[in-house]
């Protein structure tokens, strides 16, 4: 079943891959050289897997936009790590976790992740939220083994779309979660608003935040 995201604006694209060796093996082609290079210099084959299901889902996705070959797409990193397509006019983001990999292209900012959902120390979820967030989060019907992944998967959503990355901490991010919808609102550490969307797909929760104006680029 494909990856919804409830009530995601229509201008926002996303492609969500799942590892098979099937898909690594065929599709490996697509990826550039430089690209093939990095895969090649990563040490487990996880990695490299990891690595090439993210490629193909941004390569796909964008080649479907541009309407050129997936190994045609010209895609390049930032300075910040963040990749971009130039002459595609979209702005992109990606994210990989175990065997999932999810990518979006839209003209405004957005940012996506995935996380699979592991054992994690309870410290690590009160280290991720400012004390205002804390009364409202532990108040969510969430499960408990979901909610720091949730919290944590929304916030660098934040901070990817934004750009920053995990240079500023997750807690510079303020979180306002709507479990029922699946939604959530946001501020980052410059005090500018996002909107957001999470999916629990047992073991992996993703994110995708994004500008809630739909002509900011
Ligand atoms: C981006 C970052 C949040 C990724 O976290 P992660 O959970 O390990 O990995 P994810 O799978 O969720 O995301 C990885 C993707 O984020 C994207 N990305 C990297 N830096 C980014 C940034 N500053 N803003 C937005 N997206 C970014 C890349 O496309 C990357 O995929 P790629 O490595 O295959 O190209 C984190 O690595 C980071 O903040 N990096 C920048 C700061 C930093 O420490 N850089 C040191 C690099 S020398």
């Amino acid at each position: 079943m494909p990856l919804f995201f409830p009530g995601l604006p229509d201008d926002i694209q996303i492609k969500h891959q799942v590892h098979d060796d099937w898909t690594v093996k065929n599709w490996m082609h697509i990826l550039s050289v430089d690209e093939m290079q990095r895969r090649t210099g990563m040490r487990s084959e996880k990695r490299q897997q990891n690595f090439t299901l993210g490629r193909v889902a941004i390569r796909t996705l964008l080649s479907d936009h541009m309407q050129i070959s997936p190994s045609e797409v010209p895609i390049v990193i930032e300075p910040t790590g963040r990749l971009s397509a130039p002459d595609s006019g979209q702005l992109l983001s990606l994210a990989h976790s175990g065997d999932q990999a999810i990518a979006s292209i839209s003209m405004r900012n957005a940012g996506v992740d995935v996380e699979e959902i592991r054992e994690k120390p309870d410290s690590l979820l009160d280290y991720i939220l400012c004390e205002e967030e804390k009364k409202h989060v532990y108040g969510l019907s969430i499960p408990h083994e979901q909610l720091l992944f949730v919290c944590w998967t929304l916030k660098e959503a934040v901070l990817k779309a934004n750009g920053t990355g995990l240079r500023r901490s997750p807690r510079t991010v303020q979180l306002r979660i709507d479990p029922i919808s699946q939604t959530a609102t946001a501020v980052d550490p410059e005090g500018n608003p996002w909107h957001a969307r999470f999916v629990v797909e047992d073991p992996y929760v993703f994110a995708i935040a994004f500008d809630p104006n739909p002509d900011a680029a």
